[in-house]
Formats: C-alpha cells, sequence, structure tokens
C-alpha cells in the first residue's frame, strides 16, 4: 500500500478493491449502499469477473451498476445468496453494525439476511467498542414517528426526522427516517430485539442479527481482515 493512501476516501478505495476477491464468479452477488459500496461497484465493473447478477438494496446502487453494465436481479428470483458485500457507519467488536446513513438500511437488513456471509468494507474510522456515536438511524412508518420518538427519549436519547434540503427524507419505501442521537449500545442483539418491536418501526439501523461475518478495515497501515465467524454472541 503506498504511504499517501490514508485519507478516509482512498482508505474506501482500498477496502473496496479487496472485496473483489469473496465476490464468487458465475453467482448472484449481494450488493450494499453508499460511498464504499459505489467505490466497490466501480471495481466491480472494471475488474472482469462476470458475476450472475446483483441483487441491489437501494434504488441508487441499482442505478449505478446498471449505468456499468452490471446484471441487476430481483431479490425474490434468488433463493440464497453466498456473498454480501456492504459498508457501516459502525463496527464494534463482535461484527454487529450500525448502518442507514445512506437510508438504505431496510433493504440492506433485507438482502443481507438472505446471504452466508456479511463481507464489511469501511474505512478505520467505522471501528468503534462501543455502538452510538454515530445518530442511529431507524426507518418508521409516517403515523408512527411521534411516538417512536417519545420513547426514544423516555430512553435518555433525542430522535429526530431526516430531511434533505428542508424536506422530510422519504426512503425508497417511502418511509420516513429518524436518527436518534445519544445511545450508547452495548447489548446490540437486545437493543434490535427491543427497538424492532415498536408499533411504526420498520427497521432499526442495529445489524446484529444480520451482523458482518468479516470486516475489511482500510486503515493507514493497509487492510486489516476481522474475521467474525468464531465470536459467538450471547
Ligand atoms: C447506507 C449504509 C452505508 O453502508 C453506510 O452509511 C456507510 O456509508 P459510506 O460507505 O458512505 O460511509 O448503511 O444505508
Amino acid at each position: 500500500m503506498s504511504q499517501s493512501a490514508t485519507t478516509q476516501d482512498e482508505l474506501k478505495t482500498l477496502v473496496a478493491q479487496a472485496a473483489l476477491k469473496y465476490v464468487i464468479p458465475g453467482e448472484y452477488l449481494g450488493v450494499g449502499t453508499g460511498s464504499t459500496v459505489n467505490k466497490f461497484i466501480d471495481a466491480l465493473a472494471v475488474s472482469g469477473i462476470a458475476i450472475k447478477g446483483a441483487v441491489s438494496s437501494s434504488l441508487g446502487s441499482t442505478g449505478r451498476m446498471k449505468s456499468l453494465g452490471i446484471p441487476v436481479v430481483d431479490l425474490s428470483l434468488v433463493e440464497r445468496l453466498s456473498v454480501y458485500i456492504d459498508g457501516a457507519d459502525e463496527i464494534d467488536p463482535r461484527g454487529c453494525m450500525i448502518k442507514g446513513g445512506g437510508a438504505a438500511l431496510t433493504r440492506e437488513k433485507i438482502v443481507a439476511a438472505q446471504a452466508d456471509r456479511f463481507v464489511c468494507i469501511a474505512d478505520a474510522s467505522k471501528r468503534v467498542e462501543v455502538l452510538g456515536a454515530f445518530a442511529l438511524p431507524v426507518e418508521v412508518i409516517p403515523m408512527a414517528a411521534p411516538e417512536i420518538v417519545r420513547r426514544f427519549k423516555a430512553m435518555g436519547a433525542d430522535a429526530s426526522l431526516r430531511s434533505v434540503n428542508g424536506q422530510t427524507l422519504l426512503t425508497d419505501n417511502g418511509q420516513y427516517l429518524l436518527d436518534v442521537k445519544g445511545l450508547q449500545i452495548k447489548d446490540a442483539l437486545r437493543f434490535e430485539n427491543t427497538v424492532s418491536q415498536w408499533p411504526g418501526v420498520v427497521t432499526v439501523g442495529v445489524f446484529a442479527h444480520q451482523r458482518a461475518h468479516v470486516c475489511l478495515l482500510g486503515t493507514p497501515q493497509g487492510v486489516q481482515t476481522i474475521v467474525y465467524e468464531a465470536t459467538a454472541m450471547p
């Protein structure tokens, strides 16, 4: 690795390229969303690796892949995926993640759940001891948003509706997104189970059930491969 490859953008490029070795030629591939994944899509497009098709987690990734000649198929056509490649906003020592910074958490979780292996590609800034410094995205049904805000407030956290250019953001699924600040998520599995059951929550951006099996972490010293398979969840 070059000495100068230390900016966040360069680290994202490195891990995106490193992820190519997890792509299985002739198979379907699950593809996530975000700036790191965009770099992976670009690398895949010029790699010469012929996949059967990609299952996309967002309209954004679908558009990018199609524009680069990567065939995109609907998830309903695929029973299982061997590999799902996606970024993260935070990843803890067990491979549990916060995701949804790009508002694609629901489709990301759906596609990840149908994959045997989640390969997370992230720069070193995403590695944390405890999840929660990054505001947690939660996709919600609009009419339930005020009550869900109150529930987070009762937990000591502060949830606010995400907006873009002064307009409330609508996800690819036509729902609202809350960003929740002030959390410290020490038991990710329990937190995900609890919040997922609140009426009106579509998806909570904690990925504990769909945690990463492998993380390719871009560091100034190079790409570190962290394997979580042997780490038992409580
Ligand atoms: C999108 C996501 C992304 O994986 C996450 O936000 C990381 O994005 P980036 O690679 O741009 O840092 O969960 O919903």
